[in-house]
């Protein structure tokens, strides 16, 4: 009861971390807690795509990388460092996956108009939205309320994305397991209508296929060797007609034997696929309706939500550090594994310059044990400067920053962070008289 103030902020806290908002995306899901997001990540997207057209397609292909990765989690966005391998240099990203420059962009506007409130993977989601409109494509409303996550598998990346090498059944397959159709897959596959391949993936078909139109080989033999080496690289649109514009040409493509990739060709090969891909190319509206409907299908799956994850919240490029709490770190597993464990909090980079790094390095090991303050300017006063550290995402511990992150207890901060007599007062206690009374825990030096 002496500090029944205090414990009622902890039980705040505590329920912030356990709340299970709906477990539903929502297009209306940060309509109050961040008004600007769409204008924001929109112009965003606009310029990006001022500078270098492409990018569009980049950032659409983002997204997709993103979801069929255990979902749409941003686990894409994770860097790799020396104790966490992320997905960036899985098979099908390294040299390949482009535009974290942009999303990074994205992200920090997004946070200028409302720190830690937005997750990464919402920002992939919208920015592959915006990008298609963009470039002449539909639009859909985005369904939002993604969380982040803290894990990423290079493994699960090497194998969840589709090869270029897929036969039609192998892709039906491994869409139909997220939930896909077959439909859905062709008019995915419609993204093709857009962005470069490089040499690599598409050298097999023009040396080897007969179901590709025999000037368009030639064409792309020449900048494309037959042997692997220095040319593996170049590039080529994927539709050879206006690989800047998202129309349908990639269909019509098809049905002229001009798909690039051999996985592309399989949609209009003598299967069950050849009437939607004629489908698509007699009617844009047809193919723009039904992407739309396939691109929220595909933001869809196994989203985090409620209390899973976290709000990543400074930049997309994060490399991950460990504070020790309590635990011995034997306990936590071996050297090397993610630092997700009991005990252990993680934390993104401070993206101002503390110093915190230096004394806590990356890696388990000697440092396990090396201290720094909880109150980065006066550890040894109790002020309140430890809420005005929260407000500027300077809080040590993850649970520390938790009470600033967006959610009921941000108001509480801020006023004790203004306010030393109101925090102060907080923390006092009623006698039976209605006399304050210094709190038994907290010592005022002797
Ligand atoms: C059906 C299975 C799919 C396969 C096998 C496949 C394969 C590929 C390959 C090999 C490339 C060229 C990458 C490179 O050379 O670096 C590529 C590019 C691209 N893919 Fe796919 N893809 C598939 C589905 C999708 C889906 C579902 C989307 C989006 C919803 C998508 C969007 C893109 C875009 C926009 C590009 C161009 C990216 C750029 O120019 O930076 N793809 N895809
Ligand atoms: C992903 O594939 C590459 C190339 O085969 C391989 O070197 C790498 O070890 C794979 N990653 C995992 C975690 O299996
Ligand atoms: C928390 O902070 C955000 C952004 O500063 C604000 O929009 C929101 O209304 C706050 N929430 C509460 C419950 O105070």
């Amino acid at each position: 009861m002496a500090s029944s103030s205090f414990m009622t902020i902890l039980t705040l806290a505590f329920l912030m971390l356990m709340r299970t908002t709906n477990a539903q995306l929502s297009t209306k899901f940060y309509s109050s807690s961040c008004p600007k997001l769409f204008s924001t990540v929109k112009s965003t997207v606009r310029s990006a795509i001022q500078k270098e057209t492409r990018m569009g397609a980049s950032l659409l292909r983002l997204h997709f990388h993103d979801c069929f990765v255990n979902g749409c989690d941003g686990s894409l966005l994770l860097d790799d460092t020396s104790s966490f391998t992320g997905e960036k240099n899985a098979v099908p990203n390294k040299n390949s996956a482009r535009g974290f420059n942009v999303v990074d962009k994205i992200k920090s506007a997004v946070e200028n108009a409302c720190p830690g409130v937005v997750s990464c993977a919402d920002i992939l989601a919208i920015a592959a939205r915006d990008s298609v409109t963009i470039l002449g494509g539909p639009s859909w409303d985005v369904k939002l309320g993604r969380r982040d996550t803290r894990t990423a598998s290079q493994a699960a990346a090497n194998n969840s994305i589709p090869p270029p090498t897929r036969n039609l059944n192998q892709l039906v397959s491994t869409f139909n397991a997220l939930g896909l159709s077959t439909r859905d897959l062709v008019a995915l596959s419609g993204s093709h209508t857009i962005g470069q391949a490089r040499c690599t993936t598409f050298r097999p078909r023009i040396y080897k296929e007969t179901n590709l139109d025999s000037s368009l080989a030639q064409t792309r033999q020449s900048n494309c060797p037959r042997t692997s080496g220095s040319g593996d690289n170049n590039l080529a649109p994927l539709d050879l007609k206006s690989p800047t514009s998202f129309d349908n040409s990639y269909f019509k493509n098809l049905i002229q034997n001009k798909g690039l990739l051999h996985s592309d060709q399989q949609l209009f090969n003598g299967g069950s696929t050849d009437s939607i891909v004629r489908a698509y190319s007699n009617s844009y509206n047809t193919f723009s309706s039904d992407f739309a409907k396939a691109m929220i299908k595909m933001g869809d799956i196994k989203p985090l939500t409620g209390s899973n994850g976290e709000i990543r919240k400074n930049f997309l490029t994060i490399i991950w550090t460990t504070h020790k709490i309590e635990q011995d770190p034997i306990q936590q597993g071996k050297q090397g594994a993610p630092y997700s464990g009991p005990g252990y909090t993680t934390r993104p980079t401070w993206t101002d310059p503390l110093p915190k790094e230096s004394n806590c390095p990356k890696t388990y090991g000697s440092g396990n044990n090396n201290l720094a303050p909880l109150d980065l300017q006066s550890p040894t006063v109790f002020d309140n400067h430890y809420y005005k550290t929260l407000i500027k995402n300077k809080g040590l511990l993850q649970s520390d920053e938790q009470l600033f992150d967006g959610g009921s207890t941000n108001a509480t901060v801020r006023a004790y962070s203004k306010s030393y007599d109101t925090f102060s007062s907080d923390c006092e206690s009623h006698d039976q008289d209605g006399r304050y009374q210094t709190p038994h825990w907290i010592s005022w030096g002797d």
